[in-house]
Parts: C-alpha cells; structure tokens; sequence
C-alpha cells in the first residue's frame, strides 16, 4: 500500500451524467476534491420520460472534453501532475461507457501515466470514505435510477450483496410513476413535491414485505399505481397528490423492511468476525439520488435509531453519479499497485460480487 500523496483525475459516462475530477489520495488515508465537474444531460432526455442511451452516448462525445478540461483548470494541475487516470469500465450503457474509458486510455497513454478501469458500483461503494470519512466494514444501500441494491463493504475489494432488484431500480420506478401520471423527468422530484400535497388513502402493495431473500420488486407496485390511476382518470390535482403520497409510503415501508433485515444479517456477520464488535453502533450508509428523499431519509433514520445504527447520507453532488468517487476508488487502487492494460474492455453488465448467488428477475443489472 503506497503512502504517498496520490492525484488522480476520474471519468465517468456510465448513465447520463458526462462527469470529470481531480482527487487526491493523502498519505494519512483521507481524501481531497480538487475539482468536481457534473455536466447533466437532463434537458435532453426529459421529452423521453427515461434516459436514451445512444443519445447520452453521443452528448457524452461532446460534453466530455469541456468537463475535463474545467476539471483540470480547477485544480490547477497539469496532466504531467497526475499520478493516474481512472474511469468507469462498467457496469452501465455501453456506448457512454466507451466514450470516457476511451478517452481515459487516450490520456493516460499521452502522458505516460497509469490507467485503472474502475467499476462504477464499487466507487458507490467507496464514495462514504472520501465524503465523510467512513471505514469498512458498513451497510450500503445504494437507490438511483440504475441500481437498488444492499451491499456489506467488508474491506476494500471484498463486497457481499445482501440484495437488489429483481426489475426497476427505484429511482426508475419514481421516473415511471411520475410518467404514468403525466408529471416531469426525472420523476423522484416530482413524486415528492406532490406527495407533499396529498395523503397516503390509496391501498398499494408493498411487494417483498418480510420475505427472507433481500431482494425489491418495484414493477408490481408500478402497475398497481397504474391501475388505481386509470380507475379514477380523469385525474384531478388530488387524486395525482394522494397517488404520490401514497406511492412515497409504499416504497418507504418496503425500503424500511428491507434495510432492517439487512441490518440483522449485517450485525450478524460482524459478530461472527470480530466478537466485540456489538460495542461500536454499526453504520448504515444511504446513497444515490433517491436518497435525496425526505420520506425516505425519515424511514432510514428511524431503522437506524431503532437498531442502534449510526446513517450517514453523503452530500448530494457526491452521492449521485459523479467523477469524483470515481477517481476515489482509482486512487485506492492505485495505492495498492493495481492498474490496468489498454486492452480493458468495458462492461454493460458488471457484478460487484462475483459470490452473489444469480437473482432471477426480469431486469436483474448487476
Ligand atoms: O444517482 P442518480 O442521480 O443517478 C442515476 O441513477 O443516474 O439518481 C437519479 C434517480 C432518478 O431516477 C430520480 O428520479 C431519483 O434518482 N431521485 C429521486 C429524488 N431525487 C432524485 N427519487 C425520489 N425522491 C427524490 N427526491
Ligand atoms: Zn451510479
């Protein structure tokens, strides 16, 4: 494990945010954000209701080099200053992930400097111990628009997934229920503002409540919601708040349920390896954008409270998809002698643990 200082510039381009940042790796372990640039591509994929990918790919092509050239200025640092170049090999869309990874090589190889390929879940993964100083072993429940999952973070390269869904992500369920009932892209916003105005009177499912596996299913509940809301159309400005309210609460419970079984299994498995361990409250850590949710942030809390779990939820800008974590976890690479060849591919598809026994479901990613 190196010890000295470490400056790394990271590329991410997995999903929809074309992302660039210098961070560096302290010789004391902790973590310093030179730059962190996100150029979104929101406005393009609104009129879709969803992220498309061969569109993001190609406005990662143009927004690509902008972002690097910022992030770079802002650091105030040379490329012949950098101690790497790291970007997303995988998992996500394939064409976006081409772009930075191949445009990381392209940096890397000019400049003579080490490139590590770094998978986008396993950044997530890492991102608490750049943002707010958190040390394997914790809970992780990652919610965005691609990815639901529960992971343990045993250590630095050793990740067990407790969990993920068997069809949409949840950040994808919000984006489909806010479409079904007319609302904007992306739909997590939107579900919350107008479940502020409503109640949660409308009877839904709560799909995988108290089962033993800990995996979600989020398309039942969408149908559901699409059911009650055809049999009330036309809808009026409170039959689309109550449905919100009501849809809010029922990821919320099944968010709920979930975490606290995990927790168990979690505290479990850190008693099994270290005795004492039920001394020091275990950590649960919430990121992704749907963690921005209030009533979620409000269930989390209360599991937390109630299993003795310290949470900590990242600031938003490092919790959704940006580069910065990515140069995190190619930093922590690096540290450790880990680089990789110009013959990496990239990867749609790209397990965090390779253990995990197969979820079968029909939109299983990773
Ligand atoms: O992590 P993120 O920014 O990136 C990707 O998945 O690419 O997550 C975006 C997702 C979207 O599905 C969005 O609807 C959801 O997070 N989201 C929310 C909220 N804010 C964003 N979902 C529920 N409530 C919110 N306040
Ligand atoms: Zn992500």
């Amino acid at each position: 494990m190196s010890r000295n200082p470490l400056t790394l510039l990271g590329i991410e381009t997995s999903c929809d945010e074309t992302a660039a940042a210098v961070v560096r790796l302290r010789a004391d372990g902790s973590g310093e954000i030179l730059s962190n640039i996100v150029r979104a591509q929101l406005d393009l994929h609104a009129a879709y209701g969803g992220v498309v990918p061969e569109i993001a790919a190609r406005a990662h092509v143009d927004l690509l080099d902008p972002a690097i050239r910022q992030a770079m200025a802002e650091a105030q640092i040379a490329f012949s200053d950098l101690d790497g170049v790291a970007a997303t090999a995988g998992p996500g869309l394939i064409g976006g992930v081409i772009v930075g990874l191949t445009e990381a090589k392209a940096i890397a190889l000019g400049c003579k400097k080490p490139f590590i390929a770094v998978n986008h879940l396993e950044a997530h993964a890492l991102s608490p111990g750049l943002t707010d100083d958190v040390r394997p072993p914790y809970l992780l429940l990652l919610v965005s628009g691609g990815h639901t999952q529960l992971i343990v973070v045993n250590d630095f390269g050793s990740y067990t997934r407790l969990g993920t869904t068997l069809d949409d992500a949840l950040g994808e369920a919000f984006d489909k229920a806010a479409k079904l009932l007319g609302l904007g892209y992306p739909g997590g916003p939107e579900v919350e503002r107008w479940a502020a105005r409503g109640k949660p009177v409308i009877s839904l499912p709560r799909p995988m409540l108290g089962r033993k596996e800990l995996h979600f299913s989020l398309a039942g509940l969408k149908t559901a919601l699409r059911q009650e809301a055809t049999s009330r159309a036309p809808l009026g400005e409170q039959d689309i708040a109550d449905l919100c309210a009501s849809f809010q609460d029922a990821v919320a419970d099944v968010v709920r349920d979930r975490v606290k079984r995990a927790m168990d299994l979690f505290g479990e498995m850190c008693l099994s390896v270290d005795p004492a361990s039920d001394r020091a409250p275990l950590t649960l850590v919430a990121a992704g954008g749907v963690a921005a949710n209030a009533r979620l942030r409000k269930a989390l809390s209360e599991v937390a409270t109630e299993r003795g779990f310290r949470l900590v939820v990242p600031p938003p800008t490092l919790c959704t998809d940006n580069a910065a974590m990515i140069a995190w976890a190619g930093a922590q690479r690096l540290a450790r002698g880990l680089t990789d060849g110009m013959g990496t591919p990239a990867r749609a598809r790209w397990p965090l643990d390779p253990h995990a026994p197969p979820a079968l479901g029909a939109g299983v990613k990773a």
